[in-house]
């Protein structure tokens, strides 16, 4: 086993009614003053948002309230952020929503605490020292941004990035998988393509080797989100498939999947961003169009790791790697068609021009200064060529 580090300092709390918890926790990291950021309306018109705020209430917690963050979050809702908790003196923000309000959460953290210029962070220009304590009530199982040490914005022109530090970790996350009850069945699937995706990205790892526990959690983690995402497509409000899938979404990004490995191979996900960036569609359902597409483009250079997916997760018994690496790629296309997830980028109701192709590429690879994956270098032909397969 390779050496790694993991870190993964966020207190999950766990369960049912858990979000009237959620004045006591703020409290207990010394808040004086939160920002509860949110997003469009599902959380108002569910009613959870006046749970969180009477919970605040209870536990004599100062607060101001900043919604409207959209999926894929924008760099200028974040500029409002900033500005709002500087001028309100904030030491605490409380995210309530997906990946795309905790990740505001995350630049707005950045922002406060450092000078200058956000998005100069997401570009790699500069490191930020601190991100303010950020703790969440989450309300979809997917991007697992409650524990991971991530965030991805856009800015106004379409352009997607994503910023690594561990600085930005949760203080707290609050699940309570009930909460996930009000979403509509194609964001379901969604998250549940995103958490598969976040253990597939590592696993297809060049350096993994003699893994034997973090491949069985990660053997493990797959089927349960697979088998529990067929749940929920036939009982929406299936309380435990849908717990599985909610502390697997948080397993699936915490680190805990690619513990011994060299990082994994993010290509699918950078791919997908420049389609979120540029189209706004949702990020699991991107990742869905484009995944299969790619592993057929690169798989030749590591069949081993395909072929142990095809015998561990979809349970092949051939001594033909080759046979079995492609027939995992089939299986796990299969799989996402099962759960109606788009399997080509014209099933996200987008029809790509040439000179679209292009942009994507050529964006994607940060303007051909870098090539994409661990294992199977990609350039701007290559790309071009993967988009174009994917159409
Ligand atoms: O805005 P509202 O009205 O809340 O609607 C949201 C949004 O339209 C809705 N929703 C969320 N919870 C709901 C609900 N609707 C009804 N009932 C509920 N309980 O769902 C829609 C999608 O929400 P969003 O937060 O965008 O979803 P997700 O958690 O999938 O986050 C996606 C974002 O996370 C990024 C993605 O790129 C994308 O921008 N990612 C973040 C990562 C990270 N920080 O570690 C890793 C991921 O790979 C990913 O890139
Ligand atoms: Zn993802």
């Amino acid at each position: 086993m390779n050496n790694f580090q993991y870190y993964a300092p966020t207190q999950v709390v766990f369960g049912k009614d858990t979000e009237n918890e959620v004045g006591a926790l703020t409290a207990s990291f010394g808040c004086k003053k939160a920002l509860v950021h949110y997003g469009g309306k599902s959380a108002v018109e569910s009613g959870l948002l006046d749970r969180v705020y009477r919970s605040l209430d209870e536990n004599g917690v100062p607060y101001v309230s900043l919604g409207g963050v959209m999926p894929n979050p924008r760099l200028s809702k974040i500029h409002e952020g900033i500005a709002l908790c500087k001028r309100e003196g904030i030491d605490f923000i409380l995210a309530v929503g997906g990946g795309s309000v905790i990740d505001s959460a995350k630049a707005i953290g950045y922002g406060v605490v450092n000078d200058g210029e956000v998005w100069d962070f997401y570009e790699q220009k500069r490191i930020p020292s601190a991100c303010l304590p950020i703790g969440c009530v989450l309300t979809i199982a997917a991007a697992g941004s409650e524990m991971s040490d991530s965030s991805v914005i856009t800015n106004d022109e379409g352009i997607k990035r994503g910023y690594v530090n561990k600085v930005c970790r949760l203080k707290f996350a609050v699940m309570n998988p009930e909460l996930t009850f009000t979403l509509p069945v194609y964001q379901v699937a969604c998250g549940c393509v995103d958490i598969i995706m976040h253990t597939l990205e590592r696993w297809l790892d060049p350096k993994r080797v003699d893994s034997e526990l973090t491949d069985s959690i990660a053997v493990v983690l797959m089927k349960t989100v697979m088998r529990n995402a067929l749940i929920l497509k036939d009982i929406p409000h299936d309380y435990n498939a849908a717990a599985e899938i909610m502390w697997a979404g948080s397993l699936s990004h915490n680190g805990l999947t690619g513990c011994g490995g060299s990082g994994g191979d993010w290509s699918t996900h950078q791919i997908e961003h420049e389609l979120s960036g540029m189209f706004d569609v949702a990020h699991g359902a991107g990742l869905s169009a484009v995944w299969a597409v790619w592993a057929r483009y690169v798989y030749k250079s590591l069949p081993s790791r395909f072929a142990k997916l095809g015998a561990e997760v979809f349970g092949v018994s051939s001594n033909n790697e080759e046979k079995t690496a492609l027939f995992a790629i089939d299986s796990m296309e299969a799989f996402f068609r099962s759960i109606n997830m788009p399997t080509s980028i014209h099933e996200l109701g987008v029809d790509l021009t040439e000179e679209q192709i292009k942009e994507l590429a050529f964006r994607c690879s940060f303007s051909g200064k870098r090539k994409l994956g661990s294992f199977h270098p990609l350039d701007i032909p290559d790309l071009e060529a993967i988009y174009r397969k994917a159409k």
